[in-house]
């Protein structure tokens, strides 16, 4: 099938199975032509929270989003693109650690990005995402925080909440932890004039470099309100949408190979169509009494995070 035709068969095939379909920005700019709703974890995670008249959700993006969806709204049926998308941060905390840390540390609040599994955040007080990392852990009771897995953005956070012990473990994500400074600089010599956005997942020596550190959305954002060309240094999806939508700017992406996450791209719009027409993709399954515990930590996000 002609990709046109492969659109239109699945704008099609959304109405008669009523499936939603979310995609995060990072997905190819082709799935963000046939999503529903896209953007960053935290608007992905609020528009799971508010699905009201579907029974279907066609996740695009990575399995932990998934598993949001599901531990959302159990009642739905909720689909993950390509069974073999997975975060490799999610997975990098074993939960036994945290469990047993807790018992070491029962004054410490636990606190974990949301790129993690659905066993580690049933471990955890409260989740954040990148957008609404610094809001939540400065609002949290304790002086003490252990934030997982990402150490480069508990490390950013940690500039924000000087009043508190952050405790960060050795987790990273290896797309943006890939680059180094002197990938900013070639950049910066290529483009003298440009701003540079950095997503706070990339190492504090590179974040320093940067004129703009945001979660994917909030890069969007301010690359919309300044005039300025920008080196766009996140996931190679955020730079593609910005050059198709304000296709007279300049935006030039940092590192292309280093940053293209491989699980994000692993969703082609041929599987999403069989994925919609049960043929392919994984449906998520959670068992009652851990959705219960890992919905607590997410609630609280929903909650501090606004
Ligand atoms: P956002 O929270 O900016 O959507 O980031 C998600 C992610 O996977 C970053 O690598
Ligand atoms: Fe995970 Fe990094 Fe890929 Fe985001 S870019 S899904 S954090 S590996």
């Amino acid at each position: 099938m002609k990709k046109s035709e492969l659109k239109d068969a699945i704008i099609k095939a959304k109405k008669e199975t009523g499936t939603l379909i979310l995609a995060h920005t990072y997905q190819d700019p082709d799935i963000i032509d046939i999503a529903d709703i896209t953007g960053d974890s935290f608007a992905l995670s609020k528009a799971a929270a508010n699905i009201s008249d579907k029974k279907r959700v066609l996740l695009c993006g990575v399995r932990f989003m998934a598993d949001t969806v599901k531990i959302l709204s159990p009642e739905k049926e909720v689909i993950l693109s390509h069974k073999n998308a997975t975060c490799p941060m999610a997975e990098q905390i074993a939960p036994e650690r945290v469990r047993q840390f807790r018992e070491e540390n029962p004054d410490v609040c636990v606190c974990a990005y949301i790129n993690t599994s659905t066993e580690l955040k049933a471990e955890c007080d409260v989740c954040v995402t990148s957008s609404t990392a610094v809001k939540i852990v400065s609002s949290l009771p304790s002086d003490k925080v252990l934030f997982i897995p990402d150490q480069n953005l508990g490390s950013y956070v940690s500039q924000f909440v000087p009043n508190k012990e952050i405790i960060l473990w050795d987790g990273c994500c290896p797309t943006h932890h890939s680059v180094s400074v002197k990938d900013v600089q070639e950049a910066k010599a290529k483009h003298p004039n440009a701003k540079i956005a950095v997503h706070p997942e990339c190492r504090k020596e590179v974040v320093e470099l940067c004129d703009f550190v945001g979660s994917t959305s909030e890069i969007i954002t301010f690359c919309k309100s300044c005039d300025d060309d920008v080196i766009i240094a996140t996931e190679r999806g955020v730079c593609d949408k910005l050059s198709r939508d304000y296709p007279e700017r300049g935006f030039y992406q940092l590192a292309l190979n280093k940053l293209t996450c491989p699980n994000m791209k692993m969703t082609t719009l041929e599987n999403a169509y069989k994925a919609l027409i049960g043929e392919f993709g994984d449906v998520i399954e959670i068992e009652e009494e851990l959705r219960l515990k890992a919905k607590r930590s997410i609630d609280n996000m929903l909650k501090y995070g606004g």
